[in-house]
């Protein structure tokens, strides 16, 4: 199993294995990627930007690609579907340091596909042919692709893309195993990874969706015959799943996890998100970040409601210090309570 982990070589540039986290828009800051680095993924992403906004030199846009040296390998991933401005955009991002710049095509919410950005992109696969082509004339830097299987059920054309990107010059095509008309509900299919992979011939294919654990990463692999993984809301809450799946993909059991290790973590994330952004915004970040963490434990409910109601920093701290950890359980799965909390978050 130990094979399925290796170095990942994405045109010149080097990546030390092929377990990625994902872009995640609202998530991925430099809190969160300040978390996540420390286990040593291949590579992480900041959260997806809009072509529009890096050209208008937006100063909110560019601070969601703010980034620390201990970060690389780190990706940028770009949202839009005007082919004129991903050339540029491209460079904007090479410029600022990046090891490799992304095309986001599965972006679902509405105010993004309205003008074909992002899933939008799915209806119209020339057109990121157009795009891709622009960035790779633009940049040295690789350029990869994200999609999701298709639009909806109906229009599923992850393959067809596969051929596009690479034709275009994409070195690797991440494939979140959900069409668009899913969102983030109902289990992701991973026939269309393997269906991608089938076709592709130089592109690398890199499968995501529900790998949620080690064990899933080990059957995505499996199933699929990816080159490698990218994980998303696996890695909320747990940034030590990367650790976890080295380690099993190496035959060792995950290191157990304490109730005052997700104490400790949720502390840490929070220390991070105070030196970086302003008193207010960590008081309502924390209510989605305390969440995450707290999400497995069972007996957690009423710290997670004092802290859905906490007012300053200050509260937060007190509220996590201060709170019961030892009559808490992180081991057992309750699916009752992850409910009522995916639900809060
Ligand atoms: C809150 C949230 C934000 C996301 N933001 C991005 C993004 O900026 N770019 C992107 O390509 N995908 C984004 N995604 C999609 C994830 O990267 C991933 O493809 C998806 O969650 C499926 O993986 P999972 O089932 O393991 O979570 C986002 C998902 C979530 C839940």
């Amino acid at each position: 199993m130990s094979w399925l982990k290796r170095r990942f070589q994405l045109g010149d540039l080097s990546l030390p294995s092929n377990i990625f986290c994902a872009p995640l828009a609202g998530c991925s800051d430099l809190a969160f990627r300040r978390m996540t680095t420390r286990y040593q993924p291949g590579l992480v992403f900041c959260e997806m930007v809009k072509m529009d906004a890096l050209i208008r030199n937006d100063p909110n846009t560019y601070r969601l690609l703010d980034y620390e040296q201990g970060m690389h390998p780190i990706g940028a991933q770009l949202c839009g579907s005007k082919a004129h401005m991903a050339g540029p955009c491209a460079k904007i991002v090479e410029d600022l340091g990046f090891d490799l710049v992304d095309l986001n095509c599965g972006c679902p919410v509405d105010k993004v596909t309205k003008d074909g950005s992002g899933s939008g992109l799915l209806k119209n696969p020339e057109l990121i042919g157009e795009i891709i082509c622009n960035m790779v004339a633009a940049v040295k830097i690789p350029v990869t692709i994200k999609i999701r299987a298709g639009w909806d059920s109906q229009h599923i054309n992850a393959q067809e893309i596969t051929q596009i990107a690479e034709a275009a010059g994409a070195q690797s095509i991440c494939i979140h195993g959900r069409t668009r008309a899913q969102a983030y509900k109902g289990p992701a299919n991973w026939d269309h990874i393997r269906d991608c992979k089938q076709v592709a011939k130089k592109i690398h294919v890199i499968g995501n969706g529900d790998l949620t654990d080690a064990a899933s990463v080990e059957n995505m692999f499996a199933y699929t015959g990816c080159d490698g993984v990218l994980i998303a809301r696996g890695t909320m809450g747990q940034p030590w799943i990367i650790e976890d799946i080295y380690r099993h993909l190496s035959g060792l059991p995950p290191f157990p996890r304490s109730p005052i290790d997700y104490r400790d973590a949720m502390l840490e994330h929070l220390d991070h998100m105070v030196s970086y952004l302003p008193e207010r915004q960590v008081v309502v970040d924390m209510r989605r970040v305390g969440c995450w963490y707290l999400k497995k434990g069972r007996g957690t409910k009423a710290l997670r409601e004092t802290l859905n109601r906490a007012q300053s920093i200050v509260e937060i701290c007190s509220l996590i210090q201060e709170f019961r950890w030892h009559e808490t359980n992180f081991s057992e799965p309750i699916p009752s309570e992850l409910a009522t909390c995916e639900a809060e978050c």
